[in-house]
């Protein structure tokens, strides 16, 4: 059996594996966010620890057999957190989140110091608020009695791998998303951290996902009832875990992810090819393999604001019942997802999102469709920037919420005029992190083997061709509505 540590935003989960590559048990234990001031998003990294211990305490406490037949563990993470430690590797403050926004200057300050030529050739990235680095510059300016003390950064789940290991590194799939890798060198860039008089020690050591760091501290083990003898494995960013949860392991392979935000994420098997920054371009879980993806930053996002703001229904069964008898295009209703800025294609923390052609014969239920539709289009949006590189992209693998309801999986086939497949066993980047273990631990020989062993592809979802076409005409009105509202806020 292998652990899988899905260290989410705002929750654990941890899913027990067996050989079989079969999910046999799980549990969940939930984290609160700090959000002192508007546009500010914390954690504290002890949380972390204690839920993660509650959490396979629950599995081991279930498990029948000798808790050595657990015989690796590997995580998923939420990626850009900063974790600041000082000389004895105590936490320094609250960790600062990928989705908090206050580093607009330091975004400015970082494009004009390096250069955003030499910024994206190093990391093949923009700047964004999200990433690592204007976060590190943010606390070394208004926190410069902390920033004093820092012997190491860390991201989120390489902290929780050193409270259970002891041990100090950083995988290169999440390290990509730090601003600070050097993608082609594969190392950190030292003409980034020079350039921003960056202390080059705090950078933690690099390892491959499967890289085997350690075991469970004593302590750790048996606070939660595992074996000490289980080996840790480094893990990868819950995006690039969650490619691999679907199969996104090889060229040509695609997926789109509707949560909390969106996400479409493709292979890339190469890291030279150029998307100007339009895309995040990161390392993968695979050693020398990298995916592409663009973010939308308010997907289910809007559709629960709508919910709890106008809709007010018990549950989205509820919300999205009678959905399907509303024609594609709600009646001429279109929303954008804006309603917390939009990361791809505008990287826009400012502009802020709309309906518009409503009319009076227009319900809640055009409403909710609408949203839906309209966080479809933003998803298209990446599609087309790939497409645009010549990619062919005929189907896609669908996960999260936007995989659970039906109609939504066809108007993805409609609106992206592709076949959408979903899967019968998806439990999100946490089947990344058992697959992790698993190929570390010697189970599967690698990931090839491991995704034919886990991952399962149920039902099929065709493009319908006169809801492609109302979808084509919809999608040019949508995609000028940033250009025309951006003067708004
Ligand atoms: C990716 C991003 C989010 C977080 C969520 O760039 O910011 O998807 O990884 O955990």
């Amino acid at each position: 059996y292998v652990l899988g540590i899905d260290l989410g935003t705002s929750a654990v989960k941890a899913l027990l594996m067996n050989e079989k590559g079969e999910l046999v048990d799980e549990s969940v234990r939930s984290y609160s966010l700090i959000h002192e001031k508007v546009g500010y998003s914390e954690q504290h990294p002890q949380d972390w620890i204690s839920s993660v211990r509650e959490a396979i305490e629950e599995i081991t406490a279930r498990f029948q057999e000798d808790v050595s037949n657990i015989v690796g563990l590997s995580y998923s993470g939420q990626m850009h957190g900063l974790v600041l430690l000082g000389d004895g590797n105590e936490v320094l403050r609250p960790a600062i989140l990928w989705n908090d926004t206050r580093t607009t200057e330091q975004c400015a300050q970082i494009t004009e110091t390096v250069g955003l030529e030499n910024i994206l050739r190093i990391t093949k990235n923009r700047v964004l608020e999200g990433f690592t680095l204007p976060k590190i510059l943010w606390v070394q300016q208004h926190e410069p009695e902390i920033y004093r003390k820092v012997k190491k950064f860390l991201l989120p789940k390489d902290y929780l791998r050193f409270a259970m290991t002891g041990e100090l590194h950083m995988d290169y799939s999440d390290a990509a998303g730090t601003l600070l890798l050097d993608i082609e060198k594969g190392d950190w860039s030292k003409e980034i951290i020079a350039k921003l008089g960056i202390d080059p020690e705090i950078c933690p050591e690099l390892v491959p996902s499967t890289y085997k760091v350690g075991m469970l501290t004593e302590s750790f083990a048996s606070a939660c009832g595992l074996s000490p003898a289980t080996k840790v494995y480094a893990g990868g960013a819950d995006n690039a875990c969650g490619a691999l949860g679907s199969g996104v392991i090889s060229k040509g392979k695609t997926m789109v992810s509707i949560g909390t935000s969106g996400v479409m994420l493709t292979f890339e098997e190469s890291k030279t090819e150029d998307y100007h920054g339009k895309v995040h371009y990161f390392n993968h879980a695979i050693t020398d393999s990298y995916y592409t993806m663009g973010v939308t930053l308010s997907a289910g996002h809007s559709l629960s604001w709508f919910n709890d703001t106008f809709a007010k229904e018990e549950s989205y069964d509820e919300l999205l019942s009678e959905i399907n008898d509303i024609p594609p295009g709600s009646n001429g209703l279109l929303f954008t997802p804006y309603i917390a800025g939009e990361r791809t294609p505008y990287a826009d923390s400012n502009i802020r999102g709309s309906f518009i052609g409503i009319d009076a014969i227009h319900t809640k239920k055009h409403f909710a469709k609408a949203v839906m539709e309209g966080i479809v289009f933003s998803l298209r949006d990446t599609l087309e920037i790939f497409k645009s590189s010549g990619k062919v992209i005929e189907e896609l693998i669908s996960i999260g919420g936007g995989a659970k309801n039906q109609h939504w999986l066809q108007m993805q086939a409609d609106i992206f005029n592709a076949t959408i497949y979903k899967l019968k066993n998806e439990q999100g980047p946490g089947i990344g992190a058992c697959m992790i273990a698993a190929v570390g631990s010697g189970i599967f020989k690698d990931f090839a083997m491991a995704q034919e062993a886990c991952i399962q592809i149920g039902e099929k979802y065709e493009p319908i061709p006169e809801n492609v076409k109302k979808y084509d005409e919809l999608y040019n009105i949508y995609t000028q509505v940033y250009r025309q509202t951006k003067a708004l806020n």
